[in-house]
């Protein structure tokens, strides 16, 4: 028998995943994992060293320099380092969101991240984003959950999130990169963006975010009894 409980939260970019994630995980006092801040602390390594996102073998060289670390901080919430830098914040800015796409489809990237996000679940009960934890990295997760919205809906909300960083953007920008990000996550061959077969799919266009919680929490106490 497993002894830690695993949720599998899979979906594009937008669809609300991360603040839900976090707002359940600590509900329910699971861990959040945030698997798109490991992709992202790579496109950053990347990109300070001057290497193009699409260059495979530059990527792969700069690989073995790359020490990857996540804690927690007071409140909870995910911390990741690079050799040892706190860049939890350098990684969200958009250029690296461009970055992270790019060398997450590259599949020695994603070799190199898989048993540091499955060694997660082995330790502590988890709700873990990303895009193919359903799929590829847990899957075998107890529960499965695929989020989306409309197009509009989720370029929006990464809109709002930005801007609300203080980060200069419009919001053509902000749809037009998330677009073409999540074709290259869905379109890519190595572990693309998909709802496991499994998993269920809740729909978050017409829902705001107590609504949208409500929905997990649903989802989730009923699956574990909670
Ligand atoms: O969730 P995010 O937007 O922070 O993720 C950044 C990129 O990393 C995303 O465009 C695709 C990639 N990613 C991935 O391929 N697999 C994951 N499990 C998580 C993220």
């Amino acid at each position: 028998m497993k002894e830690f409980k695993s949720i599998a939260l899979d979906g594009p970019s937008g669809a609300g995943k991360s603040t839900l994630a976090k707002r359940v995980a600590k509900h329910f006092g699971f861990i959040y994992v945030d698997t798109g801040a490991l992709y992202r602390a790579i496109g950053l390594f990347v990109f300070r060293n001057g290497v193009e996102s699409k260059d495979e073998k530059g990527v792969l060289g700069l690989l073995s320099q790359i020490r990857l670390g996540m804690h927690y901080d007071e409140s909870g919430l995910q911390r990741m380092l690079l050799n040892d830098e706190d860049v939890s914040d350098d990684i969200r800015l958009p250029e690296i969101s461009t970055y992270a796409s790019d060398v997450s489809a590259i599949p020695a990237v994603r070799e190199f991240l898989l048993n540091m996000q499955r060694d997660m679940a082995k330790s502590h009960n988890v709700i873990m984003d990303g895009r193919d934890i359903g799929t590829v990295v847990l899957p075998s997760a107890d529960l499965k959950i695929f989020i989306t919205a409309d197009d509009s809906a989720r370029a929006l909300r990464r809109f709002k999130e930005l801007t609300a960083k203080g980060v200069d953007v419009t919001f053509e920008d902000v749809a037009r990169d998330m677009m073409q990000r999540d074709k290259n996550d869905s379109e890519r061959e190595a572990a693309p963006l998909k709802a496991a077969d499994d998993a269920i799919t809740v729909d978050t266009t017409e829902l705001d975010f107590e609504q949208s919680f409500q929905a997990l929490v649903n989802l989730i106490s009923e699956k574990f009894g909670l």
